[in-house]
Order: C-alpha cells, then sequence, then structure tokens
C-alpha cells in the first residue's frame, strides 16, 4: 500500500467558444481530459476539472446580431447547451464557467495591470482592412475575393481553398467584406500590444523544461528562433468583450481574457466551495495544474500564456497537454458528407460511453490526428467491451444468483487474479502517461485470459454434475473477481458501466480500492443487470442521415473546422423559427423560362423563373450539377418574398431551393406535370 500523499491537481480543457454547438472535435478533448481527471480521483488524488464557455469576440457578437440577440443572450444558450451536452458525454466538470463574468473581469484587469506595469505592454498605429458600412474593422477571415494566384473566386483573406495558396488581404483582387459586401477601406487605428520579446529569456526556459511535448516545444522553439512578434491585444469597438481600462473604446482582444478564464472559473468555484484558490494559481510546490488543449492552439498556451502568468507572479503550468484534430473515416469532418458530426446528433442515436471507449482507445501522448472510423469504432465497441468485458460477468453472474445465495467463494492462489492485480501499476502509469491506447490494450488482453480461463472451465458444463458444484462456485467467483478489477481499470473510461457494476458488485470501483486485494470470501453480490447494449449499424447510419439532412443548403461554404474558420461559421447553425415566422416565407413552385451560366463565376446560374404572375431573376450556385440549357421548362421550388439580394454579380431576386450533397448532386424539383407555374406550395 502506497503512503504518499494525495496529490492537489487542477486541470482544465480550452474553452469552447459560445458561437456554436459542440461537435465530436470539442468531445474528444473533452473526454481525453475527463478521463485522465477521472483516473487521478481513482488514485485518491484530489483533482478539479475546470472550463468555461469562451464567450467575447467579432463573432459572437455578429452571429448575435443575426438571430436578432443579445450577445448575453446568446452566450447565455449556447451555455446551457455545451453544459448539458458535456454532461450527456459523462465529463464531470466541477465547474462550467463562463468568460464574461466579473471574475475574468478582475483578473483580466489584474493581469494587464501587471504586465502595464512591468512596461511590457507597447502602443502602435496600424492600418487595417475597415467596412465602411458596418462600422467594422474586418480580420483576414472577414474579407473575402479572387486568389490572387488561382484566380479562384470567393476565397478568404488568409488563404485559397481551391488551390491553397497563403496570401494578406491586401493581395486579393477585387475584396469585399463578407459580412456586408461592401468595399473595405484602409483606416488606421491605435493598437496595445504585449512585447513578447522582453520574454524570451523566460520562454526558453519554460519551452526547455520538459513540461512538454516534443512535438510541441519543437513548434514553439520554431517561433522563439524566428524572434518573438509584439502580440496585439487590443480591438477596437464595437467588440463584445471587457473594455480596456485605461484606453476608452478598446477591448481586450479575446484570445486575452480566454485563457485568464481558466483562473476565474476557478476563482468563482473556490468560493462557492471555500477552496484555498491561492494554492492553485501561486504556489507550485503545493499543487499541480495541466491544460488539455488541442494542437491549433498551443501559440496561445505556449508563448502568451506563461508570459501573462509570469508577469503577474502566477504560477506556471506543470504541463500542457496537446492532442491532435479528430477526423471521421480518414478525413476532415464534413457537413455535406453527414461527418462533422454535433455532440447532441450522436447522443441522439448512441451512448456515449461508446465514443469514450473508443477515443481511449485511440488515443496516445502524441498530438497525432485521431479518426473516427465508423465500421472500426461498431466492431471495437461491440467485441472489446461488450464480447469480452461484459460477457466475463454475464456468464458468471446467473450461477452465483441461482445456485450460491449471489455469494462469493474463496479464491486462495488464483494466478490469474494475482496476475490482475499486478498490472494495476502498468495500467495506473499508461493512463497518468496519457497513453490510454495501451492502457486498453493491456486491459483487454487480461480480459482475454479471463474469458480463455472460464472457456477452459466451462462452468456451464460442470454446473450439469451435482458433485463438481464448489468448483462451479469458485471458477464463477473467480471471474466475477476478475471483472472487477478490469472494470475498476476500465471505470475512469465507462463511468456508468463502473457505477452499474458497483451496484452488482456491492463494493466501490477505483484503482485505490484496488490496494486491498479481492474481495473477501462470502462477499455478498446484487442480481446482475445488463451492462451495456451491442451497437446496431443502423443507429449509425440514422446518425449520419440526420447530420446530412441539416448540412446548410448553401453548397459554397467551405466544410472546415479550422481555427481560422471556425469564427466565420458565424452563420452555419440555424436558429430556431416559430411558425409564424415560417408561415412568412411564401415558398412557390416556379418555371424555368431561362438558364445562363453567370460570366465569371464558376458555381453559379441566372435564372429566370416565372411565377405565373411575374418573372424573378435568381442566382444559384448549382452550376456543378446542372448544364444550363437542361434547365428551361423545368421547375423549382423558390422562396419568392425574399428581398431582392444584391450579390457580386448582380441581383438575386429570390432563392431557388434544393438538396443534396452538393457537387454533382445538387437536385432540384424533378419535373412534375401536376405542378402548375405560380401554385403557393403551402
Ligand atoms: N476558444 C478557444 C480556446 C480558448 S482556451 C483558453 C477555442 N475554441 S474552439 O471551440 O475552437 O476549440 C476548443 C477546443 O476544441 C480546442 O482545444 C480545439 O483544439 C478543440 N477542437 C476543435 N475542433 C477539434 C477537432 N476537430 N478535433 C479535436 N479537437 C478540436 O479554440
Ligand atoms: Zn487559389
Amino acid at each position: 500500500m502506497s503512503d504518499s500523499p494525495a496529490r492537489r491537481i487542477l486541470v482544465t480543457s480550452a474553452l469552447p467558444y459560445a458561437n456554436g454547438s459542440l461537435h465530436l472535435g470539442h468531445l474528444l478533448e473533452m473526454i481525453q481530459t475527463d478521463i485522465w481527471v477521472r483516473f487521478q480521483r481513482s488514485m485518491g488524488n484530489e483533482c478539479y476539472y475546470i472550463c468555461a464557455d469562451d464567450a467575447h469576440g467579432t463573432a459572437i457578437m455578429l452571429r448575435a446580431e443575426k438571430l436578432g440577440l443579445t450577445p448575453e443572450q446568446l452566450i447565455d444558450q449556447v451555455h446551457a447547451e455545451h453544459e448539458g451536452d458535456a454532461r450527456d458525454f459523462l465529463v464531470n466538470f466541477d465547474h462550467f464557467y463562463t468568460t464574461h463574468s466579473e471574475e475574468n473581469r478582475y483578473w483580466s484587469e489584474r493581469i494587464y495591470g501587471a504586465l502595464r506595469q512591468s512596461g511590457q505592454i507597447v502602443t502602435k498605429n496600424i492600418i487595417q482592412a475597415f467596412d465602411p458600412e458596418k462600422g467594422l474593422f474586418l480580420a483576414d477571415r472577414f474579407i473575402k475575393g479572387t486568389c490572387p494566384k488561382c484566380k479562384a473566386l470567393d476565397q478568404y483573406g488568409d488563404n485559397c481553398e481551391a488551390c491553397g495558396a497563403t496570401y494578406t488581404p491586401n493581395d486579393l483582387i477585387d475584396p469585399v467584406s463578407a459580412l456586408s459586401g461592401a468595399k473595405p477601406i484602409h483606416k488606421e487605428s491605435e493598437h496595445y500590444f504585449l512585447d513578447l520579446a522582453q520574454s524570451t529569456q523566460l520562454l526558453t526556459e519554460w519551452i526547455n523544461s520538459g513540461r512538454l511535448q516534443s512535438q510541441v516545444a519543437n513548434k514553439l522553439k520554431e517561433w522563439l528562433d524566428a524572434g518573438l512578434q509584439g502580440w496585439d491585444i487590443s480591438r477596437d469597438a464595437p467588440y463584445f468583450g471587457f473594455e480596456i481600462p485605461d484606453a476608452p473604446g478598446k477591448y481586450f482582444y479575446v484570445w486575452l481574457d480566454a485563457p485568464i478564464g481558466y483562473i476565474a472559473s476557478f476563482d468563482n468555484f473556490s468560493k462557492a466551495r471555500g477552496l484555498d484558490f491561492e494554492s492553485f494559481w501561486f504556489d507550485p510546490k503545493a499543487t499541480e495544474l495541466y491544460h488539455f488543449i488541442g494542437k491549433d492552439i498551443v501559440n496561445f498556451h505556449g508563448l502568451f500564456w506563461p508570459a501573462m502568468l509570469h508577469a503577474a507572479g502566477l504560477r506556471e503550468p506543470s504541463a500542457i497537454y496537446a492532442h491532435g484534430f479528430l477526423t471521421v473515416n480518414g478525413t476532415k469532418m464534413s457537413k455535406s458528407r453527414g461527418t462533422f458530426i454535433r455532440a447532441r446528433t450522436y447522443l441522439d442515436h448512441l451512448s456515449p460511453e461508446y465514443l469514450r471507449y473508443y477515443f481511449a482507445a485511440k488515443l496516445g501522448p502524441s498530438v497525432d490526428d485521431i479518426d473516427l472510423n465508423l465500421n472500426d469504432f461498431v466492431q471495437r465497441v461491440n467485441s472489446d467491451v461488450v464480447g469480452k468485458i461484459v460477457n466475463i460477468a454475464s456468464r458468471c453472474a446467473g450461477f452465483l444468483n441461482k445456485r450460491f445465495d449471489n455469494k462469493l467463494a474463496a479464491t486462495p492462489d488464483s494466478a490469474l487474479l494475482s496476475a490482475l492485480l499486478d498490472a494495476k501499476s502498468t495500467v495506473a502509469a499508461q493512463f497518468e502517461g496519457r497513453d490510454y491506447n495501451r492502457a486498453i490494450r493491456e486491459i483487454i488482453a487480461l480480459a482475454d485470459r479471463v474469458n480463455q480461463f472460464i472457456d477452459e472451465k466451462q462452468p456451464w458444463v460442470l454446473a450439469k454434475d451435482p458433485s463438481q458444484s464448489d468448483l462451479v462456485h469458485s471458477v464463477c467467483s473467480e471471474g466475477v473477481q476478475a471483472f472487477r478489477i478490469l472494470i475498476s481499470y476500465l471505470s475512469p473510461v465507462l463511468p456508468e458501466m463502473a457505477a452499474k457494476s458497483a451496484e452488482f458488485l456491492n463494493t466501490t470501483l477505483s484503482f485505490k480500492a484496488l490496494e486491498s486485494g479481492l474481495l473477501p470470501a462470502g462477499h455478498q453480490l446484487n442480481p446482475f443487470s445488463p451492462l451495456m447494449q451491442r451497437i446496431d449499424t443502423s443507429q449509425i447510419d440514422k446518425m449520419i442521415e440526420s447530420e446530412k439532412a441539416d448540412a446548410p443548403a448553401e453548397l459554397t461554404k467551405p466544410e472546415t473546422q479550422s481555427k481560422a474558420q471556425s469564427q466565420t461559421e458565424i452563420d452555419k447553425i440555424a436558429e430556431e423559427i416559430d411558425f409564424d415566422t415560417f408561415a412568412k416565407v411564401d415558398l412557390r413552385v416556379a418555371d424555368i423560362v431561362a438558364a445562363e451560366p453567370v460570366e465569371g463565376a464558376d458555381k453559379l446560374l441566372r435564372l429566370t423563373v416565372s411565377l405565373g404572375d411575374s418573372e424573378r431573376t435568381i442566382i444559384a450556385g448549382i452550376k456543378s450539377a446542372y448544364d444550363a440549357s437542361t434547365l428551361v421548362g423545368r421547375q423549382i421550388v423558390v422562396a419568392a418574398n425574399l428581398a431582392p439580394r444584391k450579390m457580386r454579380f448582380g441581383v438575386s431576386e429570390g432563392m431557388a431551393l434544393a438538396a443534396g450533397p452538393g457537387g454533382e448532386d445538387i437536385f432540384l424539383l424533378s419535373p412534375d406535370s401536376g405542378a402548375k407555374a405560380g401554385m403557393r406550395v403551402k
């Protein structure tokens, strides 16, 4: 038995943006973190898991505006949704707060004040693109135009989706604001910078401290070697965030107050719980601090964050644990393929523990990407968890209940059980090192041995011979003891199944509890109830279908969740509308009377449609699927009372409704002899 004192640990996951739903990529991170936290508690350590919504910034301000909400209303709604999603994936936050809080304002001002005090804040005038119509400075991703390299139209201001070129918005041909379509002008304004070069020494030591994964440390070293630039930490009004105390009209950039949200969330939590906040943020000897993050945000956590903490006299993190990105079936998650799976869509069709197990079986300590292969997912969960782990308990429980009063027999000198208990230190080290895939492999190999033992002893055959009753009792007891050890090892991954098992085993399950060895002879069990159902592939199909059905009808949007673009997904998630609002949409069947390609646009057709009483021009992104000449005489459904919209290639006076995954597969209404031009659809 170990007498080492319990460790005191504070753990965080990155704070998801409050402008959209959680998807399985977010869950990869939360589940990785949650397993680690549950493991720490299972070892008897004091461990807190803190998160929050990242509630500030332009994207959230614009999304709220688009939905007709105040930013506060939007972030409240999203907060409730995120919290519910995480809870239903059994992610056990101690606190899920928001960066839009008084504690966060306090800590942001305090850290900024310390940086300013120590001369690390400098100001500089910069010239930026400005949308004169919206009255907003435009980040690169809010500017669109023609790629200077391959001339692809409608490309974002930082990189080209078509040829992969990267550039600045200044290089774009015919740039327009993605928000209003207006031509951006150049405007000067004063910005506040964190002069990171002053932290070069500090950051060099930090990067070489062994607290970072080698891949991450190498990347950070590259940036360091290139010379640290000042980091722009201010944004001009209008901005949803905290105003900088000594700079009216200037706001803290969202990425300044986001990591400070870790402190603020814990501050709020420790007040409610009477915890010693100070020892977690000021005393690295007494406590440990870990940040779990995705590989896309290592610069914020690996460079800016230590510099900010240091200036304010706060402790450094004990380590930063970065993970790779989630892909589905080997490629980037895609809305049109239905693999951009939102947390709630998954939960509507499948149990959270399936995914927790699969992620654990794939996650290692590196920043390599993780693939969710849906066939492999079904197969792994069904064969490992249901077929191997649950099977052990279900094969033994019935005999014990029916014949032996549900009491365990003594199982002295079981080499099998000793081997299982001996694996504890190995498995624990693997969890500690985030080497979950190896822990799972180890546990499943042990389960194979147990199943083999039961196969050899064949209690179901022995049970037919009354003289073998004692042997049946001891074989089944050995099986149940083995099950207890294995499910203890899996408890950080499968908390619900572990809770049900604890009920059956009539004991508490943890790594710590295994220190006292096996359950005693005569231990009373409770009746066994099924622990997990097999996955049926039809559940997967339904989930994919339902995401596909929700994929946005607009077909020219990039399908991506990269850092830069996740913020531009401001219009991707449909607002819920009431029936009256829907009833205002005048959906009509229209005859196509003329169709032609739009000159200079590679995705657009200009349609002239007749509504019986009038004609309309509609610009539709359906050129990839239809030859203009084949459309004349066919009928489509149009939203007829949409306000005319000025697009880059002319005015569109309605919207053609279509379905399909995109590319060549976009379907308008097929010819239907019963439909009359101008007839209302509803
Ligand atoms: N708000 C910032 C983080 C601030 S932390 C002080 C942010 N938000 S995010 O919603 O875009 O991402 C939250 C976390 O989810 C990040 O760690 C990010 O790496 C992770 N992931 C987002 N998409 C992901 C995948 N497809 N796969 C794995 N993780 C991904 O960044
Ligand atoms: Zn290009």
